[in-house]
């Protein structure tokens, strides 16, 4: 829940030079409800956090900086550090159509489509598991995933689109940038310490998961039309 709450305010926050950078308007149209929806996402985990866990921290500043995870390296790196530098290109030129691909790809499909919803299926297939369906927790999470799946089919359709129009550009921007992220997402996916209780104590193995994670990714990949020769 720490990585998801802390994630959906880091998406928030970094989305909007996506927005001037879009070569469209529809584009442009599409990726301002984008926004909205990362923020009711923020605003989602806010509440929930209030309500279940709960915490004395007045501002939702405060919080994030109690839950964030102290121990995720391929996390940090990805959340505070490739993902606001990549938009901060395209807020310093919002015509760099380069940053705006390879945003798309560590956005749109190494954090959407690869992490969160990976940990979204197996958050609600337990929750159905335990017969918790009928938790606001449950309901809240489901239109979650609902809207990032219909994030995920957006920037699937546009990086084809990039690589229908010029593959000799696109194409290889697109395989090194997840690539370079593959760690990161390994990275993130390691519990705090290694330890595996975080996997196990609801009946899972860290493998399951990633290959759950990397399989999600190469159908992405083959919809695209990228080769991850690696
Ligand atoms: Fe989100
Ligand atoms: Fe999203």
């Amino acid at each position: 829940m720490r990585l998801f709450f802390n994630g959906e305010e880091r998406v928030t926050a970094t989305l909007a030079p996506f927005v001037w950078a879009a070569p469209t308007p529809e584009i442009e149209i599409f990726l301002s409800t984008q926004m909205v929806d990362e923020a009711r996402h923020s605003v989602f985990f806010d509440s929930w956090w209030r309500a279940v866990p709960g915490t004395d921290k007045k501002d939702m500043a405060s919080l994030l900086d109690d839950v964030r995870p102290a121990v995720a390296g391929g996390y940090n790196e990805l959340f505070y550090d490739r993902l606001p530098n990549v938009a901060q290109r395209m807020a310093n030129n919002p015509r760099d159509l380069d940053a705006l691909v390879e945003g798309v790809t560590m956005y749109h499909i190494v954090i959407e489509a690869t992490l969160a919803l990976t940990g979204q299926r197996f958050t609600l297939d337990q929750m159905r598991q335990e017969g918790n369906t009928g938790l606001g927790f449950y309901q809240g999470f489901t239109a979650v995933a609902r809207d990032e799946s219909r994030h995920v089919n957006f920037g699937i359709k546009f990086l084809q689109e990039a690589i229908r129009d010029d593959a000799d550009r696109f194409a290889p921007l697109v395989q090194r940038t997840l690539v370079d992220c593959l760690p990161l997402i390994t990275g993130t996916l390691e519990p705090p310490d290694g330890d595996q209780r975080y996997y196990t104590d609801f009946g899972r193995s860290q493998d399951e998961v990633m290959d759950y994670a990397m399989s999600s990714l190469n159908k992405r990949l083959q919809a695209i039309g990228i080769n991850l020769a690696a």
